[in-house]
């Protein structure tokens, strides 16, 4: 039997952090081996919000050699810049005439993001979702592996799926359902200064996250300063202390510790003594990640390579599904 497939992205807008790697990246590698993988980074996505012309190419590469960095591995999984290939954009326009408006309109991250940029909101944004759907279903993806605040695009996904099925399959599969696939632990970090709020890219203070490629120095500044409660003692799930869960669920995932174990290990802690040990692990798990990076970046040509490649793969899963849908919605073929 085949290896069910899966598909995820991140956007290049900024740097990733630790919220992207343990609530995604970390997960996709995981599991890699079990399936047939496909990552893509999706810069169509990251003009949804206004970005700098200038970067754009660059972050688009850099996320593309972090993947590598963290452990995707090309026996298994495919990596691929969706703006390389058409049909994602393409895919967008058809599902766009099937789905409702106020199926978007009534999306959480669109009304959170809509906020923040006021009277100039792009209909991009709003179409983000689309987008996304579009990228799971050209792959015909079993499963994609996401964070939390993610779930609610992919009920959408299915959604138009089924929409589009049931419209225009005449009895058949022509969209395959996806399935999110969340962890429960690492699915939603918290930021370093406020423990109610998800660690993002677009927090303006740098000192709320934690990047992947953060030296020694900026991690152990950032955890000197991260808020913290004047309890000793630490423990997790209370929530009258959102800060400690945050951190000891962040040292219990780098450190691979149970939480048994982190809980017995922390419960007489003062915070004095759990930011050095938090620090430490932290600088650990980052180290070979960094250090794969700058490997991955000083190889001439290396990139590229992985990346040309990814795109003839992916590229042709993702004619056949189009071509597909373009048949079950009555067009020609192009002569
Ligand atoms: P983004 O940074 O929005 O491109 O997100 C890329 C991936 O990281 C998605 O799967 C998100 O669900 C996940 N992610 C982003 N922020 C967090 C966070 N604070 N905790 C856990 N996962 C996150
Ligand atoms: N919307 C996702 C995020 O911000 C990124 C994304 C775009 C994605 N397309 C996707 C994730 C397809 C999984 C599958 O995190």
């Amino acid at each position: 039997m085949s290896k069910k497939r899966i598909l995820s992205g991140v956007q290049p807008t900024g740097n990733l952090h630790l919220g992207n790697y343990l609530g995604a990246i970390r997960n996709w590698v995981e599991g890699q081996s079990e399936y047939d993988n496909y990552f893509c980074v999706v810069d169509l996505h990251a003009i949804t919000v206004p970005h700098n012309p200038a970067t754009l190419a660059a972050d688009t590469y850099a996320i593309a050699a972090l993947y590598l960095a963290c452990g995707i591995d090309l026996e298994h999984s495919t990596i691929f810049v969706q703006s390389h290939i058409p049909a994602h954009s393409e895919l967008t326009w058809l599902l766009n005439c099937i789905t409702p408006l106020n199926w978007l309109t009534d999306m959480i991250q669109f009304k959170e993001k809509a906020v923040k940029q006021g009277e100039n909101v792009g209909t991009g944004l709003l179409d983000y979702p689309v987008l996304m759907a579009a990228d799971i279903l050209l792959y015909d993806a079993d499963k994609v592996p996401v964070g939390e605040d993610q779930k609610q695009h992919l009920e959408l996904t299915r959604d138009i799926a089924v929409r589009f099925n049931h419209l225009f399959g005449r009895g058949e599969t022509v969209l395959k359902l996806p399935e999110p696939l969340i962890r429960r632990e690492g699915a939603r970090v918290m930021s370093l200064t406020d423990g109610t709020n998800k660690m993002s890219k677009s927090d303006p203070s740098e000192l709320s996250r934690i990047n992947l490629l953060d030296p020694p120095e900026t991690i152990t500044k950032k955890i000197k300063r991260c808020k913290t409660d004047p309890v000793r003692g630490l423990t997790f799930d209370d929530p009258e202390r959102p800060e400690c869960h945050n951190l000891l669920t962040l040292y219990m995932l780098l450190s691979g510790k149970t939480k048994e174990e982190v809980a017995v290990e922390c419960q007489d802690l003062g915070w004095g003594q759990f930011k050095p040990l938090l620090t430490e692990t932290v600088i650990s798990a980052l180290t070979p990640i960094q250090e794969k990076y700058k490997a991955v970046r000083n190889e001439e040509g290396y990139l590229e390579s992985v990346l040309r490649d990814g795109r003839e793969k992916a590229g042709a899963i993702a004619e056949e599904t189009l071509a597909k849908v373009k048949s079950a919605l009555g067009y020609s073929k192009p002569l």
